[in-house]
């Protein structure tokens, strides 16, 4: 057999190329599918539990089984004294998806089954990591605005409960519902970055928590989940419909990046934006602030105008969540709890079916160097 000749660019991104075999989601241009459901059927219908049950599972709970589940995410929920302990030592002014990332990684140390990668056992570290993560960032959000952090409330569900516990009484009507299907609609996307680094590291037979870990430290790119914060920062310099032309223009001319446009795999739309769509139009409406669902609007059609980009899920999840009170800061954090469940199913799989993750790269340097000792170099 001739030998093979190595190609002579590596593949930019790995575009194009099949990293691993997964049941857990399809996604394809303008399709989602969890386990085999179209997010269609899921994001307006189902409780974010039966779909992170579904990732966990492979299929959706009945009742019994729903009813088990959420219980154990109720009673996971409760944040040791040494977690609150680093919550209560971080700085107000601390990137919350630094905070989500330290104190994830820190809840190792006290997890009773770490070391365990069994599928049982990583399953309760799964129902675990999902239960803490909108505690930790309620518990933050609290004591940014000099507030005390609220205990959770077991009579609510998943949405309900991290509602309240960053808002309260203060919290927008319609926002446990919304929360629940941006939960959803985040909850898993293929081999998108974070989920890689989850499983890279998993496939060292590294812990549930690394992988988490090293999923949370991808995420907060701003070319991953990075842009939603991203997108409000866009927002505020754009600052008007007005100033949209001139912004698009100027940003084409210095090749901008703009936060919310554009995806690997979805060329012409994102089965997911047109529901974060519709809840930002419906929330402006009660929005005394900058008209930001104008400005998106009219950027989408102008950016449109020089090039085709579909708006990804981080666009309109952006003003979603602006509108829901969210400071602009947290969005990307807000996409994280949704996303636990998604990278907790791939750690399983991964440890399920492993092989170490170890590509090859294309030396592109000098070979054949001689060392000579500083002083003569
Ligand atoms: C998502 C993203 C990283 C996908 O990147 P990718 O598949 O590697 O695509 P590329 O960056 O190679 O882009 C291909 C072309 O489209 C352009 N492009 C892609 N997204 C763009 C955007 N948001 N704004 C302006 N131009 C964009 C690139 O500049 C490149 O142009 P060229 O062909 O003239 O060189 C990219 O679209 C992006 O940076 N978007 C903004 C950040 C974002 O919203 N991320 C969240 C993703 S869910």
């Amino acid at each position: 057999m001739p030998e093979e000749a190595a190609p002579a660019v590596a593949p930019q991104g790995l575009e194009g190329v099949v990293a691993a075999s997964t049941s857990i989601s399809s996604v394809q241009d303008g399709f989602l599918q969890y386990r085999g459901y179209n997010i269609d059927e899921l994001a307006p219908n189902a409780e974010y539990e039966e779909v992170a049950y579904l990732l966990l599972n492979n299929e959706l709970p009945k009742a019994a089984e729903l009813a088990a589940f959420k219980k154990q995410l109720v009673e996971a929920r409760a944040l040791s004294p040494y977690l609150m302990g680093i919550l209560r030592s971080t700085s107000r002014k601390a990137q919350a998806m630094d905070v989500l990332r330290t104190v994830i990684s820190a809840s190792s140390t006290e997890e009773p089954e770490e070391a365990d990668n069994a599928r049982d056992a990583e399953y309760r570290k799964a129902i675990r990591l999902t239960a803490k993560m909108p505690v930790i960032l309620a518990a933050f959000m609290r004591l940014q605005k000099g507030e005390e952090p609220v205990a959770p409330d077991p009579s609510l569900g998943h949405a309900a409960n991290f509602t309240r516990m960053a808002f309260g009484d203060k919290a927008a009507a319609l926002a446990p519902r919304v929360l629940n299907t941006c939960f959803i609609l985040q909850a898993e996307h293929g081999m998108n970055a974070s989920t890689f680094a989850a499983r890279i590291t998993a496939a060292t037979l590294a812990d549930m928590y690394a992988s988490v870990t090293s999923g949370l430290g991808a995420l907060k790119g701003p070319l991953h989940g990075g842009a939603t914060d991203g997108t409000m920062i866009m927002l505020d310099q754009v600052g008007s419909v007005a100033n949209v032309p001139a912004f698009v223009k100027k940003g084409f001319e210095n090749k901008y990046k703009f936060p919310g446009f554009g995806h690997r795999v979805y060329r012409t739309v994102d089965p997911r934006s047109k529901f974060l769509r519709s809840f930002a139009a419906d929330l402006q409406k009660s929005w005394k602030g900058t008209p930001y669902y104008d400005i998106q609007e009219a950027l989408v059609e102008e950016v449109n105008r020089h090039r085709h980009f579909p708006v990804n899920v981080d666009y309109y999840a952006a003003t979603t969540y602006t509108f829901l009170g969210i400071p602009a800061e947290l969005g990307t954090s807000i996409f994280a709890i949704g996303r636990v469940a998604g990278w907790c199913a791939h750690v399983m799989e991964q440890h399920g079916d492993n092989r170490l993750i170890r590509p090859e790269s294309l030396y592109t340097g000098p070979t054949g160097k001689k060392w000579a000792p500083a002083a003569s170099r």
